[in-house]
């Protein structure tokens, strides 16, 4: 019996309790020990506590140093500061990890992409230093430094070196942002002498953005700041069937949040028609994070079952399963494979 894991979850706003409950669902069928200490964030907490990130729920992630999210809705254009960058510069869980995979079954466009994208997740545009010099005229800091730059590179070489993966390309605008994109540049250059068994290459973005779509199969590793990182992220979710299939990690020195690269979609919401597969997929992630390789194998097999067999999927995919349904589809994928497994032992 393994141990038992204390996770902190927010389930989120908009689909997000329903993607999360599918996935727990999902993951406490692997047997894997779960005490799962569940927190509102955001406008609902809010109304409860009076407060977006209620103080319970920083502990409860300072205690357990895992979590696993669903998304949190953000006003546009005024309100409350974003829950999900508060949280990651809270924990500086400076490594947003989001690995862009075909799933087998699922027929897109662009078949074969294996993608890592490494995104810094604390700094640039992302810091929220905005003010009104003068009514009609905003300031807004992009901040790089060098401790930034450099942390985020390391974690993007060590994650080639550990997997085995053989190129990273930083993705920049050093032409025009001289000295912020420049140290990012410069930072990643020089941890890059390190790793002689790693191709290393530089491209600018908005070069990037049209060589993604055209072959997005020259790259291997991604290497961005904040906001490149962000809008690049759901550019290459297109090429494995969209939003509903990409997982994420914020990951820092001894922490780690779990959450999709979807926001809240409340277009969708409350009506059943949410795709779990990117929570899900964040979840084996966690598995993973947790040193329960087997469990995360599992989940990953039934859930590429349950694509290859085109029965039960969701609509962003085609299908026209909602997002229980999915989640019974996983779930009797799972019961068969423990099935085959204790016929084979
Ligand atoms: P979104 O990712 O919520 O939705 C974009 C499109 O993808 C929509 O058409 C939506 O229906 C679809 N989609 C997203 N996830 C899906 C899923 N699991 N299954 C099926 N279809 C899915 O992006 P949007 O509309 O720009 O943002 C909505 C809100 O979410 C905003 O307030 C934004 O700030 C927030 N957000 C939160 C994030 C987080 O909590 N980590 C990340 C991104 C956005």
């Amino acid at each position: 019996m393994s141990t038992k894991h204390k996770v902190t979850l927010i389930p989120g706003d908009g689909i997000g309790p329903e993607v999360t409950q599918a996935v727990v669902r999902i993951l406490e069928a692997t047997g894997v020990q779960f005490e799962w200490e569940r927190y509102a964030a955001g406008a609902e907490a809010f109304e409860i506590f009076g407060e977006y990130i209620p103080a319970a729920l920083y502990e409860s992630i300072e205690r357990n140093k895992v979590a696993l999210k669903g998304p949190v809705t953000t006003p546009i254009g005024g309100g409350f500061k974003s829950i999900n960058v508060t949280l990651r510069k809270k924990f500086d869980l400076y490594a947003n990890f989001r690995p862009i995979k075909n799933l087998p079954g699922l027929v897109t466009k662009f078949p074969d992409v294996d993608l890592i994208i490494v995104r810094e997740n604390t700094e640039g545009e992302y810091v929220g230093l905005e003010h009104e010099v003068i009514p009609g005229v905003v300031e807004s800091l992009k901040v790089i430094t060098e401790k930034g730059s450099t942390r985020i590179a390391r974690f993007a070489f060590e994650y080639a070196k550990k997997h085995g993966r053989k190129k990273i390309h930083s993705i920049h605008k050093a032409n025009i942002m001289k000295l912020s994109d420049g140290l990012f540049l410069r930072c990643a250059r020089k941890v890059a002498e390190e790793y002689h068994d790693i191709q290393y290459g530089e491209h600018i973005i908005d070069n990037t953005c049209m060589q993604l779509v055209m072959n997005p199969w020259q790259y291997d590793t991604l290497l961005l700041e904040n906001l490149y990182g962000d809008i690049v992220s759901d550019l290459c979710a297109a090429f494995v069937g969209g939003l509903g299939l990409v997982p994420g990690a914020n990951i820092g020195a001894d922490c780690a949040i779990f959450e999709a690269v979807h926001g809240s979609a409340p277009d969708i919401a409350g009506k059943n028609l949410a795709n779990p597969t990117a929570l899900l997929q964040s979840g084996v992630l966690m598995l993973r994070y947790l040193n329960e390789e087997a469990a995360a194998d599992k989940v990953q097999r039934a859930l590429e079952i349950v694509y290859s067999e085109k029965k039960t999927l969701t609509r962003d995919v085609g299908g026209t399963a909602g997002t229980s349904e999915f989640a019974d589809a996983v779930l009797a994928a799972m019961e068969e494979l423990s099935t085959i497994s204790s016929f084979t032992i």
